[in-house]
């Protein structure tokens, strides 16, 4: 008898062990976890703060390279904003109203209008008379520029356009 109380016992202790080792286990994961979801929350609102402003960027055609990053970024949040909704998160032409229109996949182009950053900001000026794609004029012209070279950075259709031969037509483009 006095052996199986024994017994008994330390299956006990192994049991309440084991409990106490499975609840400080949870309570360090969560706890860990709940630092994770700390710093996931925080760094958005770190990249709000510094918000970028495009008026710092005196050649919208031409940002330093320094800029180069925060600009596309600019460039690709703008971009969303206008042209996802046909033209697809990506690019790709499968916005939710891009099919219906029959949307370029800008990624992969091939570019009726011509390729490179002089036509596809004459694209955006005039638009394509009898397609889907309208002007987008009233998009401040900074803002253009932006979207411009961010679809330039995307595309796998690029087309290379001397830097003094954008800076000139930049000069009278509206
Ligand atoms: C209402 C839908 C719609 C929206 C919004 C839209 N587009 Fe388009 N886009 C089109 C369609 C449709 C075409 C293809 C026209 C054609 O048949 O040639 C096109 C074509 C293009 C082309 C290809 C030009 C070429 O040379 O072939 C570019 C570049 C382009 N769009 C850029 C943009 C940008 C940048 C925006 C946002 C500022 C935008 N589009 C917004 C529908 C849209």
């Amino acid at each position: 008898m006095a052996e199986g109380n024994n017994h008994n016992a330390s299956g006990m202790y192994a049991f309440l062990f084991s409990m106490v080792f499975v609840f400080v286990f949870f309570v360090v994961i969560i706890s860990m976890k709940g630092i994770d979801l700390g710093e996931n929350i925080q760094d958005p609102k770190k990249e709000e703060v510094s918000t970028f402003d495009i008026a710092s960027v005196k050649e919208p055609w031409a940002p330093t390279e320094a800029q180069l990053k925060d600009f596309l970024a600019y460039g690709q949040k703008m971009y969303v904003r206008n042209c996802a909704i046909c033209h697809g998160q990506e690019g790709r032409g499968d916005g939710p109203s891009g099919k219906a229109v029959n949307a370029r996949n800008l990624v992969t182009g091939p570019w009726k209008q011509g390729g490179g950053l002089i036509n596809h900001f004459k694209t955006l000026q005039n638009g394509i008379p009898g397609t889907g794609m309208t002007a987008w004029k009233h998009v401040p012209k900074a803002d253009r520029w932006a979207i411009v070279l961010y679809i330039e950075s995307i595309t796998e259709a690029k087309e290379h356009v001397e830097p003094t031969a954008v800076a000139e037509f930049a000069k009278t483009a509206d």
